[in-house]
């Protein structure tokens, strides 16, 4: 398999931090094609073979402002047993948010930080999300855990905001006590 021609931007590119844009529908070919360009990224990123081949960061998540295209767009690949799982989420908006907090204990991490980040970032245990997918139909889907804090990291991304910018800078664990470790 041949790593799909994938750009990503670093932090320090100013494009991260700006709000992206709706997008209507049909879409255009490029932009389906950049779509599965970036699921396949991000499989290849997450299997060994590839990541020495071509000394890949793994990732499961990635924003179209990561690519440098303001479309509010986001795809996550989760790695199961069985193979993986795919998400293509257009235009997406959050319905509802768990009161309880969780946070990844390990810390996060972004194909678009390329540095070690100490620190908690607090998120929702569970989301309910209303998107539409690459053919323009809308769907609700329900997401909790591992996969809930991928989606909000990724719904940051459409509004210019980092997982290190909801670190607090002076207290890097505060509220650690209020959260939930995963
Ligand atoms: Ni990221």
């Amino acid at each position: 398999m041949k790593l799909p021609n994938i750009k990503i931007l670093d932090e320090s590119n100013k494009i991260l931090r700006q709000v992206s844009k709706e997008v209507t529908f049909p879409l255009d070919k490029e932009t389906k094609k950049l779509i599965n360009d970036s699921l396949d990224y991000l499989e290849m990123s997450q299997m060994d073979e590839y990541i020495e081949k071509y000394d890949l960061r793994a990732g499961m998540g990635l924003s179209f402002v990561q690519i440098g295209i303001l479309k509010r767009i986001f795809v996550i690949s989760e790695e199961l047993e069985e193979g993986f799982n795919r998400y293509i989420l257009i235009n997406p908006k959050v319905i509802s948010r768990s009161e309880e907090l969780i946070y990844v204990g390990e810390g996060e991490g972004c194909l678009s930080v390329n540095r070690p980040v100490d620190g908690i970032v607090p998120r929702h245990a569970r989301l309910t999300v209303e998107a539409y997918d690459i053919d323009g139909n809308k769907f609700t889907i329900r997401v909790r855990e591992d996969i809930a804090i991928a989606f909000q990291h990724e719904l940051d991304h459409l509004d210019g905001i980092l997982f290190v910018d909801r670190i607090d800078k002076n207290n890097p664990y505060k509220n650690k006590e209020f959260m939930r470790e995963i």
